[in-house]
């Protein structure tokens, strides 16, 4: 098991770079990657939310977890997008925290799998809504960064005690002399 980092950490807010290398290493990664997501009941899981800045997220929109509607896209690019849809959106690394968010309707993507071949895969509802998610984790930026004023209130509590709480966990411990 992976573990998923939470806001504030700067690995979340930090542009992931680029992945080269299509060894057994990435696929391994990916794998970890599926099952840190089912144990934490999320729908999609971007590197950086488990500490690694590169351009790698899963997703999966199934009802249970089906292989089949797992979803691994590597440096993945925008295609197109369509439409609109308002709905509530969460992230793994903002536990508990919930807003409605604008996002297209559909979504076309292009990336790589864990061979390095390019596919291209368009998402519709709740898996457009993941894949423009998880690439704004890639990007660096969260999903609080563009929502209406009034959802940033509802959640301002929220956010405070998820900074409190990271300034808890990376505070030095005191050194005692004597
Ligand atoms: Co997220």
């Amino acid at each position: 098991m992976l573990t998923i980092v939470r806001y504030p950490d700067p690995v979340l807010t930090t542009p992931a770079k680029p992945v080269t290398d299509f060894g057994p290493r990435l696929a391994q990664l990916v794998e970890e990657m599926f099952l840190t997501m089912y144990q934490s009941k999320g729908v999609g899981l971007a590197a950086p939310q488990v500490g690694i800045s590169q351009r790698i997220y899963v997703v999966n929109c199934g009802k249970e977890q089906p292989p089949e509607t797992e979803l691994a896209l590597i440096n993945p690019v925008v295609v197109s997008v369509e439409g609109e849809q308002c709905g509530d959106e969460g992230c793994l690394s903002f536990p508990g925290i919930f807003v409605q968010k604008k996002r297209p309707k559909t979504v076309t993507m292009r990336a790589q799998d864990v061979h390095g071949k390019w596919f291209e895969v368009t998402g519709e509802g709740l898996l457009a809504r993941a894949f423009l998610h998880e690439l704004e984790h890639l990007d660096g930026k969260v999903f609080l960064e563009d929502i209406e004023p009034a959802e940033f209130v509802k959640v301002r509590k929220d956010i405070d005690n998820l900074r409190r709480a990271y300034k808890e966990r990376t505070r030095p411990k005191e050194r005692v002399v004597s």
